[in-house]
């Protein structure tokens, strides 16, 4: 949640630091877009901007009021402390508006820390928990930024991603990192930083990631990275090979769009990442998987979904226990984990604080953990112990698509490598190679898809129901809906209707039912019809040529065939079809669905 950017360059640069911060918050603004705003040393003055609302608002004002400069920093904001306006909007300035500071990340002791600011005469002028860290940094400031950064870092409580400029120090941006991501472009003439890998790409793809307690010193030609104990630390530089192309509309009205329609191709990229020669390939940790006696999958939101559907399917095929849990959940539970359980972490960010957290948990109980996360570099990927990358490239939208079902295919893959026999899992891995294929199917169904949506989008209630895997991924076609169409979306196992539900069931509901295993058809068929007795609409989700539901439901979308526990990765391909066009009909900006942002680094 919120995203920080920074641009250091020399004086005589042709480069104009405002386009390009802007141009990098612009690829952040999915981490918020409450306000948006920068600060520029121009000569030796610190100019700032900042407006509430979207990155469009800020780039009015500074139409309107130009600034320029040579080094800067940028932030684009999701509220936590105060209300979205102008004056919350970061960067946040010490009394005397020498220092500017932008944050990503939560400051939990900024009340004690604005009541002992506010003994020495401070007054605030947000009600933000960052602006503390500004006035803490000009208490400590005497002349050297660095040093001043790192006395007030020890002042600190909670998670960070901080950069810092100041008028009396301005060739230089001092950056922080504790529980939030940041990274540091490497180019010729300058300097970069980012909270995410995107922004980057256009100017530089050589990377450092900062790790947690460093402190770094980036001038327009050199970087120099600390750690807690003032240490200067050689840090490796990556290469970043994703192609710029992935993050860019190429054309699509939203990049959500364009996300569900690159699946068969990122699904294709994840099976060939992991199978060779029909051989299925894990690398080091095949051994251990082999041993696993029980699994254990933490995620939140989307990639908890996915370890839904990777338990059934585990369960299953392999028949391995398996436990599932919302990290947020997870790490308040005091869990029952022993180190030769295979510990799952499923995170596309990779930097998601309250799954960062579970994974800390597994390492405290010596258990081995495998991160299925789709950044490179990200936390996830580096705290892991072994990792499997979903090969879907930047997802920029906040509703998780393709990151989704890449992650799908990577617990298929585990799965194919937890089972005993191996006939079976070969089988299995075959019908895995022809996923993407069938993915594809569904893709070009969308105007069928769209056509639905466009007569059903004002429904005011929406529940999706199935049985086992089927409900697994009615949980994520609901949470969908909600994300961006804003309908109040449930998702039942359907036998737990009657139990409760139906109560909620009347002629403004309708009703996906995916049915998708067929030893439950008569099961579904007769949930269908208590449903449709009170007066819902029921859209089915099923193979093609089946005609079990046609006479019950009102509408049909068919998908290829394919084993039911593996049918989730084609099913949620149609949901996201319809929540993406839902939310089309209502005039919503499925990019940017309201009060969320894609990476949740705060508790
Ligand atoms: C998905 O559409 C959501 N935006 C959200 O639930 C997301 O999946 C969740 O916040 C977890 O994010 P992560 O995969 O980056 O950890």
């Amino acid at each position: 949640m919120c995203g920080i950017v920074g641009f250091c360059s020399n004086r005589e640069t042709e480069l104009n630091a405002t386009e390009i911060l802007i141009d990098c918050l612009s690829k952040l603004e999915y981490r918020g877009y409450d306000s948006a705003g920068i600060a520029l040393i121009n000569k030796n003055d610190l100019e700032i901007r900042k407006a509430k609302g979207r990155l469009s608002n800020l780039e009015n004002l500074i139409e309107k009021s130009p600034v320029e400069g040579h080094l800067g920093i940028g932030h684009t904001r999701w509220a936590t402390h105060g209300e979205p306006s102008d004056i919350n909007s970061h960067p946040h300035t010490d009394v005397s508006n020498d220092i500017a500071v932008v944050h990503n990340g939560i400051i939990e002791n900024h009340a004690k820390l604005r009541e002992w600011l506010e003994k020495h005469n401070v007054v605030f002028r947000s009600e933000t928990d960052t602006e503390c860290v500004a006035h803490l940094i000009d208490f400590h400031y005497n002349g050297d930024l660095l040093l001043a950064v790192t006395e007030a870092l020890k002042r600190l409580e909670g998670s960070y991603a901080l950069a810092v400029v100041c008028k009396s120090d301005p060739e230089s941006i001092v950056v922080a990192k504790k529980d939030c991501p940041l990274i540091i472009g490497r180019a010729d003439d300058f300097n970069l930083i980012a909270s995410d890998v995107t922004p980057l790409l256009e100017y530089t793809r050589e990377v450092q990631y900062l790790e947690d307690n460093q402190v770094a010193k980036i001038t327009c030609d050199n970087v120099e990275i600390f750690d807690e104990d003032n240490i200067l630390r050689d840090v490796e530089i990556s290469h970043v090979d994703w192609d710029m192309q992935s993050a860019q509309k190429n054309g699509f009205e939203h990049f959500m769009l364009k996300e569900i329609c690159e699946q068969p191709y990122a699904l294709e990229q994840t099976y060939k990442a992991r199978v060779y020669g029909g051989k299925l390939d894990l690398g080091e940790m095949s051994e251990f998987v082999k041993e696993a006696k029980k699994v254990v999958i933490v995620g939140c939101g989307t990639a908890y979904h996915a370890g839904v559907v990777a338990k059934y399917a585990i369960e299953h095929y392999a028949r391995i226990p398996v436990e599932v849990d919302v990290a947020s959940e997870f790490r308040y539970r005091d869990p029952i984990i022993n180190s030769d359980d295979l510990c799952i972490v499923i995170s596309q960010s990779g930097e998601t604080a309250d799954t960062l957290q579970a994974m800390r948990i597994f390492k405290t109980k010596g258990a081995k953990i495998i991160a299925i996360t789709n950044v490179v570099g990200s936390t996830v990927s580096r705290e892991a112990d072994y990792v499997m990358y979903t090969q879907a490239g930047p997802e920029i939208a906040v509703a998780s698509t393709k990151a989704f079902t890449t992650q799908l295919m990577c617990v298929y893959l585990l799965t194919c490598a937890l089972i005993k026999d191996e006939e079976k899992s070969i089988e299995l891995m075959n019908e895995l190679k022809d996923i993407p294929q069938k993915a594809q199917t569904i893709v070009d169904r969308q105007e069928e898809i769209q056509r639905f949506a466009s007569n059903q989008f004002n429904k005011s209630k929406v529940f999706y129901f199935g049985r086992q895997s089927d409900f697994a991924i009615s949980l994520e076609s609901a949470l969908k809906l909600k994300e961006i169409n804003y309908t109040h979306s449930e998702a039942f196992a359907a036998g737990e209707l009657k139990h409760g539900p139906i109560a909620l069931v009347d002629e403004n509901t309708l009703v996906v039912a995916s049915c998708c295993n067929s030893k439950l058809y008569d099961k579904m068929d007769s949930n269908m019809k208590e449903v449709k007795a009170r007066g819902a609409k029921v859209l089915a989700i099923t193979f093609e040529k089946n005609d079990a539901f046609n006479s019950v439901a009102d509408e049909i979308i068919p998908i290829p065939n394919t084993e039911a526990f593996l049918s989730p990765i084609l099913s949620v391909i149609v949901t996201q079809l319809y929540a993406y066009y839902c939310s089309i009909n209502r005039g919503n900006d499925p990019d940017h669905p309201r009060n969320l942002a894609k990476s949740v680094t705060v508790e």
